[in-house]
């Protein structure tokens, strides 16, 4: 149901892969919502996933970018502001991978060259994304700014690998840019940290499954969806929460503040 939280807004989408990836989701609500926007990714997801499905869909183009990439970014945000005809309003950055958990290295075992390369794609990304928008004053007053995060940025998931660290970063750069953009434009930048989602970079997790099925049983509302995750976008790049920033907003149907649960505690008690 449309309520045009977003009309007249103009946005850009990265890190839609296929139809699991959580920003096709964001994707689809924001134009349900009224939204206009780019999509984009790493060249290599044009192979691997459908975007142009989702462009087609949504009414929208999609401009490659590596997100490592400063000149790709500098590029981005001149082509976008030409294509939609303005400044930019939301940003949605939903972008991860960590070579040492493609290649099965153990934390305790990282090969550094990999860590690096985990932590540009990740966390050092998301600053160069801004970065690029301030440079090219790409953002309207009261614009909003996401990124997506894991709770392993804040308590230890030992699967999770280098990812957590990089997670902490990311989280730790919404709340440093968020207070420059908030005094540039009131611009807002905030992250969330979402439930254990089935996708492409989810699934890629040693033991995703068991912890899939370990949050669920302990989340008192079970695991957020990516399209709840996506309403939940909406509403922090609508209007509606223009005093938000600087914030990691957990959105994981009550994980981060549950101890146990009694579907839990009951496998103990046998
Ligand atoms: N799936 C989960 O369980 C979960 C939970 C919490 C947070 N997240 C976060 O959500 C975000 C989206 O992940 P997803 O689960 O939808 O998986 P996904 O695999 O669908 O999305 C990851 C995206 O990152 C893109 N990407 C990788 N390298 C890139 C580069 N160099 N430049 C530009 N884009 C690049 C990929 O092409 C892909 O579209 C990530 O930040 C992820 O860490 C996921």
């Amino acid at each position: 149901m449309s309520n045009n939280l977003l009309k007249g807004k103009r946005g850009i989408i990265f890190g839609a892969l296929d139809s699991k990836s959580i920003a096709w989701k964001v994707a689809e609500n924001c134009k349900e919502q009224g939204a206009e926007f780019v999509l984009t990714n790493a060249p290599i997801a044009l192979r691997m996933g459908t975007i142009n499905e989702l462009a087609e869909k949504t009414g929208s183009q999609v401009i490659l970018a590596d997100a490592t990439s400063v000149e790709d970014l500098e590029n981005l945000m001149t082509k976008s502001m030409e294509i939609l005809g303005g400044k930019i309003d939301f940003i949605l950055h939903s972008i991860g991978m960590s070579v040492n958990v493609r290649k099965g290295r153990h934390y305790t075992n990282q090969n550094y060259d990999f860590t690096v390369k985990g932590f540009d794609v990740s966390a050092m990304s998301f600053h160069k994304v801004m970065q690029a928008a301030w440079k090219h004053d790409a953002m309207n007053d009261y614009g909003s700014i996401l990124a997506l995060s894991y709770i392993a940025a804040q308590r230890t998931f030992p699967d999770y690998n280098d990812m957590a660290d990089n997670k902490s970063f990311l989280e730790s750069v919404a709340r440093s840019f968020g207070y420059h953009f908030g005094k540039k434009n009131n611009v807002r930048v905030n992250t969330i940290s979402q439930s254990p989602t089935i996708t492409t970079a989810g699934s890629g997790v040693k033991g995703f499954d068991g912890f899939f099925k370990y949050a669920e049983k302990i989340s008192p509302l079970g695991n957020a969806s990516s399209d709840d995750c996506a309403k939940y976008c909406v509403t922090l790049f609508s209007d509606l929460s223009r005093s938000v920033t600087m914030q990691n907003l957990f959105h994981d149907g009550g994980f981060s503040n549950t101890g146990v649960s009694e579907e839990v505690l009951e496998n103990f008690l046998k």
